[in-house]
């Protein structure tokens, strides 16, 4: 018997494809929605011939129906290079298609989850952040699109909560990374890895003193469906993030260790607006959840690097 019927836009990405095969292996059916901006097919493609789970080229930005119990918000590009390169797309999928999807939540009276970010914090002057904390962002720099779009989506989800009575939850994750990261998005993790193991310099900002936590795509998954099984006593928002620290330059030297890389780092200035700090203050997921990360950085590097060999071979 089928558990729930779940939507799961942005369900090509990255973290979307994780989620569809994890919520299908659970015994749900799954409707993955995607443009296929930054999402790929490879990445949905051993799951295409499951009966239970069903592909949909749709732009969120348009509205779309399809009866179902639950819906994870997830369309949007994730990282700088993608959603800088059409910033009005940007902003439009976060905010219309928050708009659209609660629509649909609230006809269909689906639960539905947004997927924020620790983007919301800015350059943060408190750290680490708690949900309280209500951030330090640029409204018209080069990553705003991305911050305050996700911003204007938390609003949206916080009206539809008060007005109409939607049951919203909203999650703000923090840096994760794991095998199915597109390849030349930039972000940090994927960057090092491809750039070691085609024995490549590796690129740190700065001098690479600037601290990220990064988490592996399992533990953030566990908490996002915990988050969505709370009751309506809790929407969040919730940190999802891993708090253990590393200085960037650290996790350029254990990247060119573990794949025994002949790169060498290089530095670069670094781009405006990038927080120094980084660091989610995860004491509401472990109260409310019983949630904290549980896979160490090595041990989550070496499944993505596994992942990126096969890649690039
Ligand atoms: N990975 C992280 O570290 C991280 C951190 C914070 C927040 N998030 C959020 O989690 C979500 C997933 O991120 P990801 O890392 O998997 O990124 P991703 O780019 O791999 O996935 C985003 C997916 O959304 C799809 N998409 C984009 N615009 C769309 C549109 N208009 N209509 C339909 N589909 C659209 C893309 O094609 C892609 O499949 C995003 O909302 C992102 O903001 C991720």
């Amino acid at each position: 018997m089928i558990k729930k019927r779940i939507l799961i836009t942005g369900g090509a990405g990255f973290v979307g494809s994780h989620l569809c095969e994890r919520l299908l292996n659970e015994g749900n059916e799954v409707y993955c929605l995607d443009n296929f901006f930054t999402g790929q097919k490879r990445n949905i493609l051993h799951l295409i011939s499951n009966p239970y789970f069903e592909l949909i080229r749709h732009d969120v930005t348009n509205p779309y129906l399809i009866e179902v119990d639950e819906i994870y918000n997830l369309a949007c590009p994730a990282s700088p290079i993608h959603y800088q390169y059409n910033a009005i797309k940007t902003v439009k999928t976060s905010i219309m298609g928050a708009i659209n999807m609660l629509g649909l939540a609230k006809r269909v009276n689906a639960k539905i989850l947004q997927a924020s970010t620790s983007e919301v914090y800015g350059n943060p002057m408190v750290h680490p952040q708690p949900e309280s904390y209500w951030g330090n962002v640029n409204p018209i720099g080069e990553r705003s699109c991305y911050d305050e779009g996700k911003r204007a989506a938390e609003t949206l989800f916080r009206d539809y909560q008060h007005q109409n009575n939607v049951h919203t939850k909203i999650v703000r994750i923090f840096n994760t990374y794991g095998p199915r990261m597109h390849p030349n998005d930039g972000r940090v993790v994927s960057n090092f890895i491809v750039q070691a193991l085609q024995n490549q310099d590796i690129t740190v900002y700065g001098k690479g003193e600037q601290t990220r936590s990064f988490q592996y795509v399992d533990d953030l998954l566990e908490g996002m469906i915990k988050t969505m099984a709370t009751d309506r006593s809790f929407s969040g928002p919730v940190n999802i993030g891993n708090p253990d620290e590393f200085k960037i330059i650290e996790l350029a030297e254990k990247v060119i260790a573990m794949t025994k890389s002949k790169s060498k780092i290089v530095f670069k200035p670094l781009p405006s607006d990038d927080p120094m700090m980084r660091k989610p203050d995860i004491s509401l997921a472990k109260k409310t959840l019983d949630w904290k990360p549980k896979v160490e950085l090595e041990e989550g590097l070496d499944k993505t690097i596994a992942f990126f060999k096969e890649l690039i071979k």
